[in-house]
């Protein structure tokens, strides 16, 4: 019996060819996937890559709370109208700190993975508060209620433990004062915020971001999230060859 005359008995019996091809995709699947685990760069490490301060990564729950990503995506795609339109097209070390990352490929609005210091504070704010009073043709919906939410204090070191546990390097520090860290961002008179800037780094907006210096809103929070998206790895120094050594 020649090979393809086997092969034969193989395409008779729809159960056997059911087996023999889940084997074979098996195996390709396993070849695919095994060596991800093992390889030390399947995420190359970027510099200027830093976890989320409490008061950002409140800001990122809002974000996922209010469905944001079904009308906007964080990726940037590299192809030139895109490089074009958002700026450098993100990195995949850009979401390792991501649990669940926002990339998504349906864009009703734009893209926000650079969307960080493109526009002022007050421009989110009054964007979130009636979106079609800076963009008449708008069609997103409006987040007024955010400005007269008090931002939830209490069980944030509880959501950086919950990150910890996945993989993403909160200290045990940073846990501890959580809480006192996220008051901070937007106090920056406050001794408190050298503390944060201390276990964060610099790259850290430490101001008022709703314009209400006397309450903690979740506005404060989701604009201190927007204002941070993308400007992490800096692209003037960044050099895709060695994305480890800043030229
Ligand atoms: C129904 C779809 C929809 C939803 C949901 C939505 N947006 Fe939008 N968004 C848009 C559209 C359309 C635009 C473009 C027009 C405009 O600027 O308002 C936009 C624009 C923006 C911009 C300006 C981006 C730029 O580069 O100009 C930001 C920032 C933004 N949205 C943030 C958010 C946030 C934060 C949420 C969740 C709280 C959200 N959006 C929810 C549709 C949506």
């Amino acid at each position: 019996m020649s090979l393809l005359e086997k092969h034969g008995i193989l395409e008779r019996s729809p159960t056997l060819l059911f087996i023999f091809s889940l084997v074979a995709v098996s195996i390709g699947g396993i070849v695919e996937i095994a060596p991800l685990f093992y390889l030390q760069n399947t995420i190359e490490k970027v510099d200027g890559m830093r976890p989320y301060t409490p008061l950002e990564l409140a800001g990122r729950n809002i974000y996922v709370r209010e469905g944001c990503y079904l009308c906007h995506s964080q990726m940037i795609r590299p192809f030139r109208d895109e490089v074009e339109r958002y700026g450098p097209y993100s990195l995949a070390a850009e979401s390792m700190y991501d649990h669940p990352f926002q990339w998504g490929s349906k864009r009703t609005g734009p893209d926000l993975a650079r969307v960080g210091d493109r526009y002022s504070d007050t421009w989110h704010v009054e964007h979130l508060i009636n979106p079609r009073a800076l963009v008449p043709e708008s069609v997103m919906p409006p987040y007024s209620f955010l400005v007269r939410t008090a931002q939830r204090t209490d069980d944030i070191g509880e959501h950086l433990v919950a990150n910890q546990m996945v993989g993403v390097p909160y200290s045990e520090d940073m846990i501890a004062n959580a809480e006192a860290d996220m008051l901070a961002q937007v106090n920056p008179d406050s001794d408190a915020a050298d503390a944060l800037v201390e276990r964060y780094g610099e790259n850290v907006r430490v101001r008022d971001f709703d314009g209400d210096p006397d309450k903690l809103t979740e506005m404060d929070a989701l604009v201190a999230y927007l204002q941070m998206l993308g400007t992490l790895v800096d692209f003037e120094l960044y050099d895709a060859d060695a994305p480890e050594n800043l030229r």
